[in-house]
């Protein structure tokens, strides 16, 4: 038997039977950026990351520059847990994006000379968050079910499958990637587990 079929096969079978053994590929997602600039030679990963002389202060060999923007965050009397004053981390990766300020091209470290911004934001929709997060799910929170008691452990948190991230503001952040997973488009919006049934909301809360 061909040996590149069976694994071809094996695959399909693994990620139609719920895409929880096998992550699925960034590719042909709506993360594969790969058309938006001319000259990036089908290349996907390079308008986020590079080999080199990345900016390692927002998420692993980052290529692209920090948001500049002033966010309102999510405000409410009954939030009990340190919420930053602006988002951090991971969720400042994703607001270089979702802000829609910065050309989604434009990257720190081009892969080639001919790479120029063609200065493109992120069109408006649902996708574009915008800089105010007032309506949006708290993120760049210090997850601590000390503070509030309708919370599972932070340990439980990660064990079902959600992130808590450490960035300047310590560990055990919520961030915009705590539910989502932004390589991994198997279950849509590129969510780390499936809400059905609330199974995403009640990994964190206890309601
Ligand atoms: C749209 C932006 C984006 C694209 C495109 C992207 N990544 Fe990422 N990547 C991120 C972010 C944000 C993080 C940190 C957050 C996280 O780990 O969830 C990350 C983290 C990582 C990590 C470290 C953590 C982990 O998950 O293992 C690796 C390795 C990685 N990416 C590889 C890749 C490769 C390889 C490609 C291209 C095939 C790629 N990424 C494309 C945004 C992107
Ligand atoms: C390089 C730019 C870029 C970065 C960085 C980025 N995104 Fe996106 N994201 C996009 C684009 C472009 C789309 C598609 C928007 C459209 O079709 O209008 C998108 C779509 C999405 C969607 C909707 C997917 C769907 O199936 O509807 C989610 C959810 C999302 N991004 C989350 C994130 C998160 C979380 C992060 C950070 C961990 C992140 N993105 C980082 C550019 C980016
Ligand atoms: C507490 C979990 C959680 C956090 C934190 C979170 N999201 Fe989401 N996000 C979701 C869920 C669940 C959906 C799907 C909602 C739906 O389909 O109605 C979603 C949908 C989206 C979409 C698709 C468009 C839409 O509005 O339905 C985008 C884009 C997105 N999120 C980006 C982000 C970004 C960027 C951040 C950080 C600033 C973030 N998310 C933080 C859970 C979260
Ligand atoms: C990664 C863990 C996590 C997940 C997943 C999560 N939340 Fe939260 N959520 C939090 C934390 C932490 C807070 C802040 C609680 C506080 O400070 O008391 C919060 C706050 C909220 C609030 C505001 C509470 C207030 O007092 O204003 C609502 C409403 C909420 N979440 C609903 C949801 C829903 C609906 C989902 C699923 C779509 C969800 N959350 C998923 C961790 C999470």
């Amino acid at each position: 038997m061909n040996r590149n079929w069976l694994v071809s096969i094996v695959a399909t079978v693994a990620l139609t039977a719920g895409g929880s053994v096998f992550a699925a590929s960034i590719l042909n997602s709506e993360h594969d950026l790969s058309g938006n600039n001319a000259n990036d030679n089908g290349q996907i990963c390079v308008y986020c990351h590079t080999p080199h002389s990345a900016n390692q202060a927002l998420a692993p060999l980052w290529n692209r520059n920090q948001t500049t923007s002033t966010f309102i965050m999510y405000n409410s009397p009954t939030m009990d847990m340190v919420q930053a004053a602006q988002p951090a981390g991971v969720s400042l990766a994703c607001l270089g994006c979702h802000d829609g300020t910065i050309a989604l091209d434009q990257i720190i470290n081009t892969p080639n000379a001919s790479w120029t911004s063609n200065g493109a934001v992120m069109t408006p929709g649902a996708h574009l968050l915008g800089t105010d997060l007032s309506n949006d799910h708290p993120i760049s929170l210090t997850y601590d079910n000390a503070q509030d008691t309708e919370f599972n452990s932070a340990s439980s948190v990660v064990a079902g499958g959600l992130g808590l991230f450490t960035s300047s503001n310590g560990a055990n952040q919520v961030e915009c990637g705590s539910c989502h997973d932004v390589h991994d488009p198997a279950i849509v919006p590129f969510l780390r587990k499936s809400n059905a049934n609330s199974a995403l909301c009640l990994t964190c809360h206890i309601k």
